[in-house]
């Protein structure tokens, strides 16, 4: 094992998002690439079941239970990483809902604060929580998962294209804060992706989800990502399905 695989072995990543879809792959491929892994979500059971999955694996993880709209628990978060592993590496902005399927003007006001307290306030809250250590350490890597909604109009979908554009512009934005501390930020922009995102898959009626790009497909650009030589800062990745349905 040469010097930059095995300086992964001491890292820390925390992963947004964690307790399925991307999230949860996302955070197997970082484990498995021997980081610590610190998984968050609000459901605490599914989170110990990832948890109990990495480490089946071999792997390291700790879960922080936790809902992403709540600031002081964001701020135990930042509190709970310093205290534990005086580190972070890696922090992947992973966590989100849709609000998809009818016109911005019948959509609740309600629907749209949590929207965008879980899209954009939430990696806003997160970054501020971590970003501090990271600059402390002189390195790091946040990545915010955003979508192709971020990058296009979405016609009945139009506060989750807002608050995905939103993401995109803080990324960008951050991103030239963070340059001078040597620390990279990026955006990954997914297309249709096979999660049960925004309640697909509840229906219990077969689909064929195979033309899709998958959980890991997406969490494979993560690692890619975090496995750049120090250098060299892929700022933005667009991942589409191969075929268009
Ligand atoms: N699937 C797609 O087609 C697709 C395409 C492009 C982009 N994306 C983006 O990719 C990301 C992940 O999507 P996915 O498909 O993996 O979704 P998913 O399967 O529905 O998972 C969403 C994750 O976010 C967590 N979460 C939601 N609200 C939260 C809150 N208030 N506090 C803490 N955690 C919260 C959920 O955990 P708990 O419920 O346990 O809290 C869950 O782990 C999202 O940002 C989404 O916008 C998805």
């Amino acid at each position: 094992m040469d010097d930059f695989t095995s300086a992964f072995h001491s890292q820390v990543a925390v992963v947004t998002g964690a307790t399925r879809g991307i999230g949860e792959a996302i955070a197997h491929r970082l484990a498995a690439m021997k980081m610590t892994v610190v998984l968050l979500a609000r459901d605490r059971d599914r989170l110990e079941v990832v948890r109990e999955a990495i480490a089946s694996k071999g792997g390291s993880a700790d879960v922080f239970p936790c809902d992403l709209h709540n600031e002081e628990a964001i701020d135990g978060l930042g509190k709970h990483i310093r205290l534990n592993y005086a580190r972070c590496d890696v922090l992947v902005n992973c966590a989100g809902i849709g609000e998809l399927g009818k016109p911005l003007h019948e959509m609740e006001v309600e629907d749209w604060d949590a929207l965008m307290a879980t899209n954009l306030r939430a990696p806003f809250l997160m970054i501020r929580a971590l970003a501090p250590m990271m600059i402390q350490q002189e390195s790091g890597h946040i990545i915010n998962i955003s979508s192709l909604a971020g990058k296009n109009p979405l016609p009945n979908g139009a506060a989750y294209s807002a608050s995905k554009w939103g993401l995109n512009g803080l990324t960008y934005s951050v991103a030239e804060e963070l340059r001078k501390f040597n620390i990279r930020v990026s955006v990954v922009a997914p297309g249709s992706v096979n999660t049960g995102f925004g309640g697909r898959g509840d229906s219990g009626s077969f689909k064929d989800e195979a033309w899709k790009v998958q959980p890991d497909d997406v969490a494979g650009v993560v690692e890619m990502l975090v496995r750049q030589a120090p250098q060299c800062f892929i700022s933005e990745v667009l991942v589409r399905p191969t075929r268009k349905l």
